[in-house]
């Protein structure tokens, strides 16, 4: 066993006690492809998720220009955005993180929960096709990268309001990879998304020891048993504040290096600087009406 030095706080220099020359890692910056769908048909017009009160009006125009700011991002940090068209009578096609999970090549689509969303899995599905990905029609129910998250060789799989405990044994087959179930309870972070954000894709081992994935989590949101499963498996994981989940903080996307984060996230922001992250902040106040944010509106697609 290797041995590490780890000074005992009463041994540290005071500025090192302070957290003044605490090491912060280097990070790296992955690029990605995302698909992105332009919010033009926006608004609450029924009720799927606590967040969505249809009696309350939305201003799809100020949906479009924060979603515009979103993409723009994206596009300044060298990341390459596609683009769905949005179709009318189909609002949440905005959260295209519902509309499968890519990788490999392989598109898995979506077989929504709810019959409001049904008609978006086929425009998914033909967008997928004609872009050269091999697609793969679903039979369990499932809300795709709402509730799977790619951390390393791991894809993180959450269940208890959208996606089955079945389509977890659907995509393992699939994809060929270890899926690690996590339950949900709180109908507030209603997908694993909402709870859980991957931060640093290189996930590793390091001489057989415990994973070392950048991921952030709000406990609350799981039942005992995951939470025992994302500690014993990501023993430094960043554990955001209730404040910080309750701004949907965890509806994050990293590219291993920037962290694009709601700006109410004040407590996860100071989280990631000190783990050697840059918060970018972005505004979806008006997505939120719906019940979705900065990772909602974003499928990674993986070739
Ligand atoms: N109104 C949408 C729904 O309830 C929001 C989806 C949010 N997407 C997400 N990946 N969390 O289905």
């Amino acid at each position: 066993m290797s041995t590490q030095h780890v000074p005992e706080a009463s041994t540290m220099p005071e500025a090192a006690a302070a957290g003044a020359t605490a090491v912060v890692p280097e990070r790296n910056q992955h690029l990605r492809r995302y698909l992105m769908c332009r919010p033009e048909h926006f608004t609450v017009s029924y009720r799927i998720n606590p967040w969505m009160e249809p009696a309350r009006p939305t201003d799809t125009a100020l949906a479009v220009r924060q979603w515009q700011a979103l993409y723009d991002t994206y596009l300044e940090l060298g990341h390459q955005v596609e683009l769905i068209d949005p179709i009318p009578g189909l609002p949440d096609m905005v959260y295209t993180a519902n509309g499968g999970f890519v990788l490999d090549g392989i598109a898995y689509g979506p077989k929504f929960r709810y019959p409001e969303r049904a008609a978006e899995a086929p425009a998914f599905l033909a967008w997928f096709a004609a872009n050269g990905f091999d697609v793969r029609e679903p039979d369990e129910v499932n809300e795709g990268e709402g509730d799977f998250l790619l951390a390393g060789d791991t894809i993180l799989a959450g269940s208890g309001f959208r996606s089955a405990g079945a389509s977890h044994r659907e995509l393992a087959r699939i994809f060929g990879r270890e899926v690690v179930p996590l339950r949900l309870v709180d109908p507030r972070f209603y997908h694993l998304d909402t709870a859980l954000a991957v931060l640093d894709p290189v996930v590793g081992a390091a001489n057989g020891g415990p994973e070392r994935a950048g991921i952030a989590y709000l406990a609350e949101a799981f039942d005992a048993e995951s939470i025992a499963v994302l500690r014993a498996r990501y023993p430094d994981a960043i554990v955001v504040d209730r404040a910080d989940g309750a701004v949907f903080g965890l509806n994050a996307a990293s590219d291993g290096r920037h962290v694009l984060i709601s700006p109410r996230a004040t407590g996860f922001a100071r989280q990631l600087r000190e783990r050697g992250y840059t918060p970018v902040p972005v505004d979806l106040s008006e997505l939120l009406l719906g019940g979705g944010g900065i990772k909602c509106c974003t499928l990674e697609l993986r070739g």
